[in-house]
């Protein structure tokens, strides 16, 4: 049953919408510091994110604070009705501490230590920089535990990246001691290190991977990645202490980068109170923007899933083009009410940006902002900020709401920092996180609701779960996938999937290893394909997978037996012509499919468009939706709210039923055909009952 969770700020029921805004670089011009506040109200902004990168403003020398211009613009907030996301500054370190304490800054993987000046170069493993980061962080909550617009904190920016100190080397060995018991030879044979004559004797002799060597053990390789989050995560907590002991009440985040490899936030989102994240999609004015859209919906799932469904803050995204992109387009007129209401659909109960005044100097002076160097209202930018702030308002009941889904995709960093990492037998253009969107892409253009799951989720209230690329089973991940399948369970698998266990070490006797006996077949090999190959793919007749017609493999082909298993489509070229490319194997309760190899959009449509109807998986909509249009849902159990997207230039009308509808922009009744512009979006509620 859907739920309703309580809001992100206690007792507010409503959304909150602002941006990172930062009054110290405007210090000299009151009067800009004035006109923002005018600016703000006129921009429906309710909440700002201050501090991100102003420890150099906040304690100017060693021990020397001067709080008096935040002190300023708390208050400033507060009396305006308006709330603070507060930061923690130690993402950006002053000149002052680099100068002081050298070990602060972080080693590469060359091994070579970075200067000072940017921003996350600290090492977060250096008890200096513990202890400072500590101090700043603990005379911000003690000066503003009581302020009233102090909402949430939100510790350093966009933790990421590693560093290779002596300091890390010590922590990494400790940590790898810990993983395996004390116990040297554990790990010698984990990393398969007799290879190449990798084997340790002495845990000092054990360090970092880096480009100067080391690169060829994945176990090592892994564990390195494992400790990269590990580390993370502990001095992230490091710096929630005095937080959490000063402002219990108040609810702690920090920016996640859910679209980038380098951390595990299946691990790090335990240790936040609430999930944040930073979403910067590039909508831009051609034929197959709506593909970045699933993209776009993809992470904005995963990231509300890390909470196990509870709803999540957009950090940041931009008002209008962001300045890192090679291309930065400006965004169409629409596109920002409909990304915005994109990340709603999805469960974002904030919408805030990156950011509130563009500054004069620097790397960020071009971009997007909602006020411009211009500096009035008077711009088009300000103006869709303004609106989208405007319809939040609208969006009341929204907040809290949840998400139901029969369907799950497996999405696994560990799993894609191995996939990236093996050798053959493609190196290149493997593009996991792609693959899982392109399977989550066909349930998104039917309007079918989908979470996100990790390896270690729990897999036992989904109806479907499709695990692309499953290379890497953790223990007991295939023993729950078989108790899944066995309960009635549908498994959707595909090529490179059961091949090795936590340490990458290869599967004997077969692959896909564990779960060979629930897929029935065997994985012989595997054959990698040059970019521009294809081969041809043929279902058999009458076969119940809705497939017809041709389909074209790319990439990677396994070679497969059936040991079990009814084959529903073969490969009709190349050596492996009429072998098996598409098994499904009925097992207990459920079925377990396996796809042998990377195939076309087309395939992609059939097949799981007809597991779709097949297992009838309830869909938001009824009727079809055009391509590029999607149907979202959020619910709190009485009534529904439906999120129609569209992201093509095209306008298109969707045929929504005859059941009454309000439309919650124009507070219309909406129905049976709601129109949607180019680039259009409504949202629309609905009292619940089963479609
Ligand atoms: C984010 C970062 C912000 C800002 C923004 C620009 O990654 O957290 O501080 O730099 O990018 O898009």
């Amino acid at each position: 049953m859907p739920t309703r969770y309580p809001p992100i700020v206690p007792r507010y029921f409503h959304f909150l919408h602002g941006a990172d805004y930062n009054p110290e670089q405007w210090i000299d011009t009151p009067e800009i510091w004035d006109e923002d506040m005018r600016l703000m109200k006129l921009a429906n902004c309710n909440v700002m994110t201050m501090g991100v990168f102003s420890w150099v403003s906040l304690e100017p020398a060693e021990g020397v604070f001067t709080f008096g211009w935040l002190d300023a613009a708390m208050d400033r907030l507060a009396n305006n009705n308006a709330f603070a996301v507060l930061a923690t500054p130690s993402s950006s370190r002053p000149a002052w501490l680099s100068a002081g304490y050298p070990e602060v800054a972080r080693v590469k993987s060359d091994r070579r230590r970075m200067m000072h000046g940017g921003r996350h170069f600290h090492c977060y493993t250096s008890p200096i920089f513990r202890e400072k980061v500590g101090a700043i962080n603990r005379k911000l909550a003690e000066r503003y535990k009581d302020h009233p617009a102090l909402v949430a904190w939100h510790v350093c920016n966009e933790y990421g990246g590693e560093c290779h100190c002596d300091l890390c080397q010590q922590a990494f060995r400790a940590w790898l001691r810990e993983r395996y018991h004390d116990d040297l030879d554990a790990l010698n044979k984990a990393w398969w290190a007799p290879f190449w004559s990798h084997t340790y004797t002495e845990w000092s002799q054990i360090e970092s991977p880096g480009e100067l060597g080391h690169v060829v053990l994945h176990g090592l390789n892994l564990d390195w990645k494992r400790f990269v989050t590990h580390q993370t995560i502990d001095f992230f907590k490091r710096e929630c202490k005095p937080l959490r002991e000063l402002t219990p009440q108040v609810p702690v985040t920090t920016n996640f980068m859910t679209n980038c490899p380098g951390i595990d936030y299946w691990k790090f989102a335990d240790a936040v109170d609430v999930v944040s994240w930073d979403s910067y999609p590039n909508y831009h004015d051609r034929d197959d923007t709506w593909k970045g859209a699933a993209l776009q919906s993809f992470l904005h799932d995963l990231t509300r899933c890390l909470k196990r469904g509870k709803p999540f803050m957009q950090m940041e995204s931009t008002p209008s083009a962001a300045n890192w992109n090679p291309i930065n387009k400006l965004k169409r007129p629409g596109v920002h009410q409909t990304e915005m209401l994109q990340a709603v659909a999805h469960g974002a109960d904030t919408i805030q940006y990156f950011q509130w005044r563009k500054n004069r100097g620097n790397a960020e002076k071009f971009h997007g902002a909602v006020v411009d160097h211009c500096g009035h209202e008077n711009t088009r930018v300000f103006r869709d900020a303004a609106a989208i702030g405007g319809l939040l308002q609208k969006l009341d009941p929204v907040i809290g709401t949840s998400r139901e889904a029969e369907v799950a995709v497996l999405f696994d960093w560990e799993n894609g920092w191995i996939i990236d990492d093996i050798k053959g037998p493609r190196n290149e253009n493997k593009k996991y996180l792609e693959t899982c969107v392109a399977h989550y892409r066909e349930f998104w253009s039917r309007g079918v609701p989908v979470d996100i799951v990790g390896e270690e989720g729990d897999f036992s209230k989904y109806r479907l779960l499709i695990a692309p690329m499953l290379y890497m089973l953790r223990p007991g991940v295939a023993d729950r996938i078989i108790y899944f399948v066995n309960n009635g369970g549908v498994f959707v698998t595909t090529y490179l999937s059961g091949i090795a266990d936590e340490s990458d070490l290869c599967f004997l006797g077969g692959w896909p290893g564990p779960l060979r006996k629930l897929l029935g077949i065997w994985t012989e090999e595997i054959d990698a394909l040059y970019d521009d190959e294809s081969v041809s793919i043929v279902p058999v007749k009458r076969n119940a997978a809705g497939l017809s017609g041709i389909y074209k493999a790319r990439l990677f082909c396994d070679l497969i037996h059936a040991e079990g298993a009814r084959v529903l489509a073969k490969y009709r070229s190349e050596f492996y012509a009429g072998r098996p490319a598409l098994t499904c194997n009925a097992y207990g309760k459920g079925e377990a499919w396996y796809i042998a190899s990377r195939n076309d959009e087309r395939f992609h449509a059939d097949f799981l468009g007809n597991l779709i109807s097949r297992l009838k998986l309830r869909r938001v909509i009824a009727a079809n939706l055009p391509g590029g249009v999607t149907a979202q849902m959020r619910s709190d159990g009485t009534r529904e709210f439906i999120f129609l997207l569209n992201f093509t230039r095209k306008p298109h009308e969707i045929e929504i039923g005859a059941r009454a509808c309000t439309n919650m922009q124009t507070e219309k009744k909406a129905g049976p055909i709601v129109k949607l512009s180019g680039y259009g979006s409504a949202v629309l509620m609905r009292e619940l009952k089963a479609v």
